[in-house]
């Protein structure tokens, strides 16, 4: 990326509601981007904020029954704490009743005016409260607002209209010529679509005798601004438009407007001819990402379906939220929300994967070489490969960021962990270090905890609270990697002393938060029963059971119950706790070092006052019982399938 700054903005939202996952979403994104953009030492400027003024402000400010700045200041404060918690690092917050932000669009106003850019004239057509836009009779949709479809309003009434028409061709040509403009490929074909037909000129003001939450218009006290251009015009006033000349040349053109799909048309159509009758230049880039479904339905206020990233941090962390929202969506596509998949994807990547090869590295490190990262020694095929492997994911994230793919630069990013997880198993530290020369254990150990590195160097944006943890666990001094320090191998300086490590990602256990058990879950599902009465399962609820296999460490029976064993095991690199009901079968002295199978995501169970972290796999016929193993030596924690 070779890019002199980075201005990157988000759309501002209305402060009428509550902040949902949706404006979570595109804020964490810019975050994101703004965060890679800092690591790779582009000056960058991430602005964000509210969209104060217009009707559905004023309504609810009178619904509650205090004015509308009031409103304004007691939501505005929802938007403000989340991004605290979310740990977003905007440059600057704007608020469209700022001062700063008035002055600008009175004075836009006044320019456009005095330039014959806006003309008044009588409007007779409908009006969209929610959307607060106009629609001729012709735009209509069987009677309601083309875009969200519900009931419009007539009006007719004097208003002033910016001269949009005349610039259509202007910007179907603009668009032709600018591929990169409009972003993904298929919004730029969806606006050039809408530009097919007629273009009217825009209403820009409203009448205070309707509306008089907005901006005085310069030129007529008895109007103020529309809403939308009010709001559009944040992405300059920010940043010095008309106020501060130096401020501005550093910053506009903004790189990239990240938006919503439902406000393409805003951003692609009306935004760009205003700062081409304003004479400015146009934003480099305008990318509309899709929408979260909840399940496979629209998220909205009547179904009750809205979910509250509040309580999601708060009950899973604000690290996982981040990674889910940023993995799982296929940028532009809309992506589907569920418990059930953030659980799925937080197990996966990040307590299996991504926990899990920290965790039994930094205690590998401490029990065969004394809690210190050894020197390796020449590296063999295996190392080559996974250097390759780690030094390639930072390019492959640098070209996806560029076009815009996080969640595919996040899913290399994973594939390098899993190939570490990998690289471990195939390689045996733990046989290793039974040898006399150290030479082949330290160089795998050395090679695993290098390659985090530079995982964690590249997940640094996404996660910022987790990837510090670890890196300081892996006693990295340097807080914010830099770019280059990802793509080169043997950074790390043996001899330096690694922290204490706590479990990074503990398992989510499914359906925690309702108390229902795993098994009660997916009794829940439908299942459909074979005539043998044999039940048939789906193969993402079989994927849902963890197996994964572990070493008996010790077992001892459980005071008055004659079948039960309290294990304690191993599993990959995890000591737990178990209880099995093998008493009758086996006798404990014979089980320390065999390697069984466990559910690993098991909710824990407390039997006889024991809490179980988990349950053996055993098969029986009438009285006979054999524990389930695996066929020759493989390490503890290796996933069965
Ligand atoms: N105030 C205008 C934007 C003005 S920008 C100059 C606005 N505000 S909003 O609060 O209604 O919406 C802000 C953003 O949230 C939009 O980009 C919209 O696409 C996004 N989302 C609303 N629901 C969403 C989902 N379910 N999923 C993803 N984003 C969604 O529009």
């Amino acid at each position: 990326m070779n890019a002199k700054k980075f201005y990157i903005t988000t759309p501002i939202y209305y402060v009428n509601d509550r902040p949902h996952i949706g404006h979570a979403y595109t804020t964490i994104l810019a975050d994101v981007l703004a965060r890679y953009h800092r690591l790779m030492k582009v000056p960058t400027f991430f602005l964000t904020g509210t969209d104060e003024h217009g009707q559905k402000v004023q309504q609810a400010a009178e619904k509650a029954g205090i004015t509308p700045q009031q409103h304004a200041d007691n939501t505005v404060v929802r938007f403000q704490e989340l991004w605290k918690k979310l740990e977003i690092t905007h440059d600057d917050f704007i608020r469209t009743t700022e001062p700063r932000h008035k002055a600008v669009v009175q004075k836009v106003f006044q320019d456009l005016y005095d330039r014959d850019e806006i003309y008044r004239a009588e409007y007779d057509g409908w009006y969209c409260v929610p959307c607060e836009r106009f629609f001729m009779e012709k735009d209509l949709d069987n009677g309601t607002c083309p875009d969200c479809k519900r009931p419009v309003d007539r009006i007719r009434e004097s208003n002033y209209f910016l001269r949009m028409s005349k610039y259509q061709e202007w910007l179907i040509q603009y668009i032709q010529d600018n591929p990169k403009f409009i972003q993904p490929d298929f919004r730029r074909n969806e606006t050039l679509g809408f530009l097919r037909k007629k273009l009217n000129d825009l209403c820009v003001s409203r009448p205070k005798s309707r509306l008089n939450w907005g901006i005085e218009l310069p030129f007529d006290k008895d109007f103020v601004a529309y809403v939308w251009c009010d709001a559009l015009t944040n992405y300059i006033s920010a940043v010095g438009y008309l106020s501060d000349d130096e401020t501005f040349r550093k910053w506009w053109p903004a790189s990239v407007h990240l938006i919503g799909k439902d406000i393409l048309t805003t951003h692609t159509v009306y935004w760009p001819i205003m700062l081409k009758a304003m004479g400015v230049e146009l934003p480099e880039s305008v990318f509309a990402h899709g929408w979260w479904l909840v399940g496979d339905a629209k998220m909205s206020k009547t179904t009750g379906n809205v979910i509250n990233p509040m309580d999601f941090v708060d009950q899973y962390g604000v690290d996982a939220f981040r990674y889910f929202l940023m993995a799982e969506m296929a940028l532009g596509q809309d992506a589907s929300f569920t418990e059930e998949a953030f659980i799925r994807r937080t197990n996966a990547d990040l307590a299996n994967d991504l926990g899990n090869l920290l965790s039994r590295l930094i205690k590998m490190i401490e029990t065969y070489a004394g809690g210190v990262l050894p020197a390796p020694g020449e590296p063999g095929e295996d190392e080559q490969q996974l250097r390759a492997s780690a030094v390639a994911s930072a390019g492959a994230m640098e070209t996806m960021l560029e076009g815009m793919r996080l969640d595919l630069g996040l899913a290399a990013v994973a594939n390098v962990v899993r190939e570490a997880n990998r690289y471990l198993e195939r390689k045996q530290p733990w046989t290793l270090a039974k040898q006399a020369d150290k030479q082949p254990l330290n160089t795998v150990l050395y090679h695993a905890a290098e390659t985090l590195r530079i995982v964690s160097g590249l997940l640094y944006p996404v996660m910022p609270g987790k990837m510090s943890e670890l890196r300081v666990a892996l006693g990295i001094e340097e807080k914010q990697p830099d770019i280059n320090s990802l793509k080169e191998w043997g950074l790390m300086k043996p001899g330096t002393k690694l922290g204490a490590m706590q479990v990074l990602f503990p398992r989510i256990m499914a359906a925690e938060k309702k108390g229902d058990s795993l098994a009660a879950v997916l009794a829940k599902k439908e299942v459909k029963a074979e005539p043998t009465g044999v039940a048939l399962v789906e193969y993402a609820d079989f994927q849902k059971i963890q197996l994964r296999t572990a070493k008996i460490l010790a077992a001892e029976k459980v005071p008055g119950a004659d079948k039960l064993l309290k294990l304690q095991i191993e599993v990959g690199g995890e000591t737990r706790h178990l209880v099995a009901g093998i008493a009758l079968h086996y006798d404990p002295a014979t089980l320390p070092g065999k390697t069984v199978v466990v559910v690993a995501n098991l909710k824990p169970a407390v039997i006889r006052g024991v809490e179980s972290q988990g349950m053996l796999l055993a098969a029986s016929v009438g009285k006979d019982l054999r524990l389930v193993t695996v066929e020759g030596d493989l390490p503890s924690g290796a996933v069965v399938k």
